[in-house]
């Protein structure tokens, strides 16, 4: 039986995860951990404690305490809010990710490690149109570089220590259950919430800034193939290159004044402009096909739907 810590349960991915891991490891197996609360539903559904990811100590009690088989290991600072505190980012990015790395190199019961990669670890050398899994990458942001590190990290405690640690190079996630937490591609979540809200939108990208997107649904079935794969099926030990669906604002407010025709949408770059033009507009990902089954569900019509009405339900409540 499976004993699954997630850390930074409170976050985008954190709050939809540890919920579809409850239902397939039974809820007393998966323990939500973060700084701040989390949601009422996964509070009611399971168990649920305060950690800092940081704290070495209380993380090995933790995992030997409740013999921890998996963990993932969610908590990081997004691209947009790295740039503003570049040292606190990576010292955050970087020491998590090895206190978890040395953990699972200690601790015989932890069998298998989860941690995203992003997209960020491309930079502006990297062919920007069907980015392959193996390429140049000169990310120039203090994100990029941290996960570009930890890829490389991830792979070193495979080769040297035989830790099995899996990582996706997740393209922009959309939901609407949590907001986005201060990355570059979260306009393609605000936009829904403004959306509703005040029927406008200022994107704070411009309106051809096409990158690659997915929603949550595939990102969490993604997640779940990835490290429910025999790890013989993995011929990738750093990351796997996960693309989604690649659109750009304007083609997204096309689809919401589709369903809202009096929406609408502004732009005004900021500092994050910069950061998305360094990044792929389309991820070749079919080595994640080949490998453990990479599928995609939603495309941009689905997710507008999907997005628009799950905004509206919550508003509701
Ligand atoms: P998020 O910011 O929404 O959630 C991160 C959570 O980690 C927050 O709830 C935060 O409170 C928690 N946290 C921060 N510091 C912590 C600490 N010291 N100890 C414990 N918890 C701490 O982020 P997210 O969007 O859910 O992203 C999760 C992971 O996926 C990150 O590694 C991120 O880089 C990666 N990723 C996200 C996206 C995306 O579009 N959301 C894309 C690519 C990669
Ligand atoms: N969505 C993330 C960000 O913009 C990509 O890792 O930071």
């Amino acid at each position: 039986m499976e004993k699954i810590l997630i850390i930074g349960a409170s976050g985008q991915i954190g709050s939809e995860l540890t919920m579809a891991l409850r239902k397939i490891h039974g809820n007393e197996n998966v323990f939500a951990t973060d700084l701040k609360q989390v949601s009422v539903e996964i509070i009611e559904s399971g168990p649920f404690q305060i950690l800092d990811v940081m704290d070495d100590k209380r993380l090995i009690h933790f995992v030997i305490r409740h013999k921890i088989t998996q963990i993932y290991h969610l908590a990081a600072v997004l691209s947009g809010n790295a740039e503003k505190l570049p040292l606190q980012a990576w010292h955050i990015n970087m020491q998590s990710l090895l206190n978890i790395l040395d953990l699972a190199k200690e601790v015989d019961e932890l069998k298998k490690v989860f941690w995203p990669s992003s997209i960020a670890v491309f930079g502006p050398t990297t062919p920007r149109i069907d980015t392959p899994q193996l390429t140049v990458m000169e990310p120039n942001t203090v994100y990029g570089i941290s996960k570009l590190a930890g890829e490389r990290w991830i792979e070193y405690y495979y080769q040297k220590y035989g830790v099995d640690a899996r990582s996706i190079r997740y393209p922009g996630l959309i939901s609407y259950k949590t907001e986005a937490g201060g990355g570059t591609t979260d306009y393609a979540v605000e936009i829904f919430y403004d959306a509703i809200r005040k029927g406008k939108y200022e994107c704070f990208l411009s309106e051809n800034t096409k990158l690659p997107m997915m929603f949550m649904d595939d990102a969490v079935q993604a997640t779940i193939k990835l490290m429910e794969s025999p790890v013989d099926r993995l011929s990738i030990h750093s990351a796997y290159n996960v693309g989604g669906i690649s659109f750009d604002p304007k083609e997204l407010n096309e689809e919401i004044v589709k369903r809202l025709p009096d929406f609408k949408i502004s732009y005004k770059s900021d500092f994050r402009q910069p950061i998305a033009d360094s990044w792929p507009t389309i991820i070749d990902d079919s080595l994640a096909q080949k490998d453990w089954g990479l599928e995609t569900k939603f495309d941009i019509s689905k997710l507008t739907d999907t997005m628009l009405d799950g905004i509206r339900k919550k508003f509701e409540k």
